[in-house]
């Protein structure tokens, strides 16, 4: 009894979540909301941008908009044939000044060599789009002993944003884009929960949410401690748009809501809006959607949790250094 009961509040919830959100996550709420918004300021030229994650879905809709804005960019995926392909389609839409760097977002050791050649090439980076993510069914232990998801949706963005300050290619009047999701909105931040290893306790929803909200902790916390830097961080989340991602994750949602999915520029507006406008943002945890500060918590249970950014930033540093010195 007590099983079904739980079951059926599981039900419930999910049910709730989908009717609160759907008409604002789908293309219908981005179409509805578009209408009352001004052409962005789209004038990048003389910038420089990095976008993880840029050789598909939203990813490559922000290289797309960032090049037609007159930035340069740095694309770094995982799949070389993908990046040949899409610096073949940039070529051939007359979109000039992409370059690519191939890595692994899901390996430590990957991660500190991209950082590494970055910062042989000295070049500063006004925009770093941290945009990698997966939400994987199946657990993947990678080589280094960690989740990979945990590693490619949370961790690889702390150590490459770090490591691009600590190398002062992150500069003052740099600005810093992290893409989380509305997954989040039914975990709260728990550290024991972003890296979990074990077969029997790992489900790939509850992993990606744990490490979607994380993220909205991270950024707050970045905004702090970086303040003085003159560096601006935003976390923002695309609603629901129809990717490569979705399609493998998500099968069945994807299925059912298909017609009514986002387009990946639809998705990645916010992000484009955030760096064109660098609106000022309280203190506080929070998240952009549709161009608008939203909530960070929906649900009172996510807030209760004794951790925040800073305890979170030390379980990340903690995890570095520990995989570097094995
Ligand atoms: N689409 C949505 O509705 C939605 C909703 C909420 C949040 N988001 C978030 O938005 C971001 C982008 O999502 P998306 O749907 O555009 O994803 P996607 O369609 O799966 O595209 C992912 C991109 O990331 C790359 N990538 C994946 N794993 C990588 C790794 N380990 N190392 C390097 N590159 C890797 C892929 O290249 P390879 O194929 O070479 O690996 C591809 O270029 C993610 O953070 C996701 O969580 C998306």
């Amino acid at each position: 009894m007590k099983k079904q009961l739980a079951k059926f509040r599981q039900i419930a919830a999910v049910l709730h979540f989908y009717l609160r959100f759907l008409p604002s996550f789908t293309q219908l709420g981005f179409v509805a909301r578009r209408f009352f918004w001004s052409v962005p300021k789209t004038d990048f030229r003389g910038q420089h941008w990095l976008v993880t994650g840029g050789s598909g879905g939203l990813g490559r809709s922000v290289v797309c908009a960032a090049l037609r804005g007159g930035a340069t960019v740095t694309v770094a995926a995982r799949s070389a044939e993908k990046l040949h392909a899409l610096i073949a389609e940039l070529a051939a839409a007359g979109l000039e000044g992409a370059d690519t760097e191939r890595c692994d977002f899901t390996l430590i050791a990957e991660t500190e060599a991209l950082i590494a050649r970055l910062a042989a090439q000295g070049r500063a980076i006004d925009v770093l789009v941290n945009n990698v993510g997966v939400l994987n069914d199946e657990l993947l232990v990678t080589r280094e002993g960690l989740e990979a998801s945990f590693v490619s949706n949370l961790l690889s963005h702390y150590q490459l944003t770090e490591g691009l300050i600590d190398r002062g290619l992150l500069q003052s009047g740099s600005v810093v884009v992290n893409v989380t999701s509305g997954g989040a909105y039914h975990f709260p931040l728990s550290a024991a929960m972003l890296n979990v290893t074990d077969p029997a306790r790992y489900r790939g929803v509850a992993a990606y949410g744990f490490h979607k909200r994380a993220q909205m902790a991270l950024n707050r916390y970045w905004n702090e401690i970086h303040h003085d830097r003159g560096i601006m961080f935003y976390v923002m989340h695309p609603g629901w748009a129809d990717t490569a991602g979705v399609q493998r994750s998500l099968p069945r949602f994807r299925r059912v809501l298909k017609s009514i999915l986002r387009d990946a520029d639809s998705g990645a507006d916010t992000i484009i809006w955030l760096v064109a406008h660098r609106p000022a943002q309280p203190a506080e945890e929070l998240v952009w959607f549709d161009r608008k500060i939203r909530p960070a918590h929906v649900y009172a249970h996510t807030r209760h949790t004794t951790e925040d950014g800073r305890s979170l930033a030390s379980v990340l540093q903690t995890t570095l250094s520990d995989r570097r010195h094995s």
